[in-house]
């Protein structure tokens, strides 16, 4: 394991990239970068846009410096507005986008505007739930009956809500959800299904697509992260030990199936790796789930987890992070946004969850997830 003073000049170093990438990244709502490390500027409805200021809010937490919570304040505030306009555009991924805004902006600063905005978003996730099949509706149009394995973080939304109103509907929801995906979205060896399907009017499970992995029988790199992750945080919310230990599952199968630099490709399962990317975001994602899972087990496991998580960290740290490149918006090299991506580059939110890792490294102590 890397002392603490290894992790601790690593912060001292993210401190000096994120306040020079605000200037440079401006008003933009940051999603991918490409080769020139400069971020596109994707649209406030888009899934992603809770990433930016997440960052922004840790670095706060980490540090105690103004500008950072000046550059993340006015970021719950845009996103409400999609709630009223008219587009279809909101979906599940409310939990990622108001989690990282709203909620950790209530948690730092007590904003009352901010925990309406949370609670408002809790209401709409709580109500893409469908009782038949007990599951979360993924996306809109006519995919009634899609559910997804990223919505397991998306759940912490409902977990944060009971625990701020009082009111448990929400955390029985996000169970109802988790223990859907448990059944039907986590194979016996740890692998994790992308999209299961679902009859909606009866909830009887019919089918799993591939999603942004290979196929249907593959493990889409970072849908594992979010399982790894989701279901630590539904031990950490519930401890009930069924979750503990499909988290743990799932990690064994991630730490089993990355190569050797412990940074996977976009998939598992690839005949080939011939001209397949890595996703970066994935092991950035898996690195904060599995200092979670650190943190629960006896002593005597502690090591396994924290180890993979630190020995994830440090390839990131080394091998793929913009340390040598000021003009790089991004921080990580080498994410790729799925496995049919036409090109890998920086994910913004790749980059959300290293700083998460190392900020837990030191010593960070408020949890959104
Ligand atoms: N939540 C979508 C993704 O991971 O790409």
């Amino acid at each position: 394991m890397m002392s603490s003073a290894y992790w601790n000049e690593i912060m001292e170093r993210l401190d000096e990239k994120v306040t020079r990438t605000i200037s440079q990244m401006g008003d933009k709502c940051p999603h991918f970068a490409g080769e020139d490390g400069k971020f596109d500027d994707i649209g406030s409805d888009w899934w992603t846009t809770g990433f930016w200021p997440g960052m922004l809010w840790i670095m706060h937490d980490m540090t105690g410096k103004e500008h950072y919570k000046n550059a993340a304040w006015r970021w719950d505030e845009e996103l409400e507005q999609w709630f009223i306009k008219p587009t279809e555009e909101m979906h599940h991924d409310v939990g990622f986008q108001f989690l990282s805004t709203a909620v950790i902006k209530h948690m730092i600063t007590g904003d009352k505007d901010a925990f309406r905005r949370g609670i408002e978003a809790a209401n709409f996730l709580a109500a893409r739930y469908n009782p038949a099949g007990r599951f979360i509706r993924a996306w809109n149009g006519e995919r009634y009956g899609w559910a997804i394995i990223d919505c397991m973080l998306n759940i912490s939304l409902l977990f944060w809500a009971s625990k701020a109103t009082g009111d448990p509907r929400y955390k029985h929801i996000a169970i109802a959800h988790a223990e859907t995906t448990m059944e039907h979205g986590i194979r016996e060896d740890g692998s994790t299904k992308h999209i299961l399907s679902f009859d909606a009017e009866t909830g009887t499970y019919i089918e799993n697509f591939g999603g942004q992995g290979l196929s249907a029988e593959s493990s889409w790199s970072r849908g594992t992260a979010w399982g790894l992750y989701g279901f630590i945080n539904a031990y950490r919310n519930t401890g009930d030990a069924r979750f503990l230990n499909t988290a743990k599952r799932i990690a064994h199968y991630f730490i089993a199936a990355s190569p050797e630099d412990y940074v996977p490709y976009s998939d598992f399962r690839f005949e080939s790796l011939e001209g397949r990317y890595r996703d970066s975001s994935a092991a950035a994602i898996a690195a904060s789930g599995l200092l979670e899972i650190a943190e629960v087990v006896p002593a005597g496991e502690k090591g396994l987890y924290a180890g993979a998580a630190e020995r994830i960290l440090r390839s990131l740290t080394e091998n793929y992070a913009t340390w040598d490149y000021p003009d790089h918006e991004a921080l990580l090299l080498h994410g790729s946004s799925s496995v049919s991506a036409e090109a890998e580059g920086s994910l913004i939110y790749g980059d959300y969850y290293y700083i998460e890792a190392i900020a837990k490294l030191n010593g960070w102590k408020h949890r959104i997830y």
